[in-house]
């Protein structure tokens, strides 16, 4: 006879599992955050086994009562998790026993395969609400550095040169953008989770005539409409970790923005830009160097992004070549899953806790935005309105920069004469280029940098953000 922690599936064993067996083989360290969700799906399918006839509506009523108390228990963190019982279903049912004879009829037409993809499937659409919150909390932190600053120019970079210039509003909303994306993808996410695999039991469904809608409905596995929403193969249903990955995708995607952010504001701080101070309240020191002010926060944004794309490819990995349709290795789902929400969630609000104490150091910015150079463009764009093709006025104006270098002066400094030698369709106004407020007001079309469309963005993500 197997031992008696084992009763749920030891009926046909002899020995009980080695102590290391135990050990290895727990998933309840980690698989028991899901609790609230395993509950939940125990009851909706409690109340559906009522509704068919397969257990009375007294015994219902003793598994939500049990399954209350014990909830409430876990909750208070007086509940005993017992590793000996392998993961969070078998302690729940096992906890449940001791209180109710009825618990012996929850596992009708169920199985643990069935039951931890739906405990997942609502742990995701919990997670993906929850971490769109996050983001939202990260953007709102941006949104109000934005509008602290919005008439601040700094130099907008590709190749980390110095390209044209950008309200700091511009480059802000430009991270935005990346986070919103992110919390879209995190919504779809929410939508390929909202799908019910309970009733798909084991791998085969089940004999018994249970009503697979009716718990989907009481789980909020509905569409739109209110229409029930469940899995369509069973095999599948048990064996899919699409969603995993999808979550853990968004997340790594997340992180790389955050990572990419993070790194602006690095640099943004150092001396060698100096556009801005981040807060004593997420830098630290060194140990060794008192002048030390270090963007700690930031750098370990940018290290964490590596771990949640680890994380994705645990996933990747211990699913690809797995036979259908369940196999134990899929317990190892889980921690990548948990890190990558844990990380993601304390990203979010590690990058809204920096920026919001960041402070603009205008002067630089000032300093860095006033170099003509970052005009150059804007020197070719009127030779093209005197008529000149592209290429010609991009060469001509190259030609300038060039004078300007072996001048050592900088280029709203020569002369008329002097870019007249370049080319004769530079008038006597061509210097009026390079003031700035100006060449930034031109740029008026939808997702340009000037002033009209960063009011725009301004209410947009005003009312995005609400
Ligand atoms: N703890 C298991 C997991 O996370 C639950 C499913 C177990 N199913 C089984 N047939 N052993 O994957």
């Amino acid at each position: 006879m197997a031992k008696k922690s084992q009763a749920t599936w030891g009926g046909r064993f002899s020995a009980s599992p080695a102590d290391l067996m135990l050990r290895f083989s727990e998933s309840v360290s980690f698989d028991r955050r899901l609790a609230p969700f395993d509950i939940a799906g125990s009851k909706a399918h409690a109340a559906m086994l009522a509704k068919v006839g397969l257990i009375t509506r007294q015994d219902r009523d003793a598994i939500h009562r049990g399954l209350d108390a014990i909830l409430k228990e876990i909750k208070a963190g007086k509940f005993t998790w017992n590793t000996a019982l392998e993961d969070v279903h078998m302690n729940i049912e096992h906890a449940l026993t001791k209180r109710v004879p009825a618990a012996a009829r929850l596992h009708t037409a169920r199985s643990r395969n069935d039951q931890i993809a739906t405990d997942m499937r609502l742990f995701f659409k919990y997670a993906c609400a929850a971490l769109g919150e996050k983001i939202v909390g990260a953007q709102r932190a941006l949104l109000a550095v934005a509008k602290a600053n919005p008439e601040v120019l700094i130099p907008g970079y590709t190749h980390l040169q110095r390209a044209q210039p950008v309200y700091l509003a511009h480059h802000l909303f430009a991270w935005l953008e990346m986070l919103e994306r992110d919390r879209l993808r995190l919504a779809e996410v929410f939508a390929k989770a909202n799908w019910c695999p309970l009733g798909s039991g084991a791998i085969a469904g089940t004999t018994l005539p249970i009503n697979r809608e009716y718990t989907a409905k009481l789980l909020g596995f509905v569409d739109a409409q209110g229409r029930p929403q469940v899995t369509q193969n069973s095999m599948d249903a048990v064996a899919d970790r699409d969603v995993h990955l999808e979550f853990a995708s968004a997340c790594a995607l997340f992180g790389v923005h955050l990572s990419r952010i993070a790194e602006d504001l690095i640099l943004w701080m150092s001396s060698e830009f100096a556009f801005v101070d981040l807060p004593d309240a997420f830098c630290t020191g060194s140990s060794l160097m008192p002048q030390k002010k270090n963007p700690d926060a930031c750098e370990l944004l940018r290290g964490k992004s590596a771990r949640l794309q680890g994380n994705l490819h645990t996933l990747l990995t211990l699913v690809k070549g797995l036979p259908l349709t369940y196999n134990r290795d899929l317990q190892e789902d889980k921690p990548a899953v948990f890190d990558s929400f844990d990380q993601a969630m304390l990203c979010a609000d590690v990058l809204a806790g920096t920026v919001t104490g960041l402070k603009v150091k205008r002067a630089a910015c000032a300093a860095a935005v006033a170099d003509p150079a970052l005009l150059a463009t804007d020197l070719a764009d009127y030779l093209v309105m005197q008529g000149v093709p592209f290429r010609e006025a991009h060469h001509a104006v190259g030609a300038v920069v060039r004078l300007a270098e072996q001048k050592k002066a900088p280029l709203n400094r020569l002369t008329h004469a002097d870019v007249l030698t370049v080319h004769a369709a530079f008038a006597a106004d061509w210097v009026k280029v390079f003031d700035l407020r100006t060449a930034l007001a031109k740029r008026h079309g939808t997702g340009m940098p000037g002033p009209l469309q960063v009011t725009r963005q301004f209410a947009r993500w005003k009312k995005l953000l609400a």
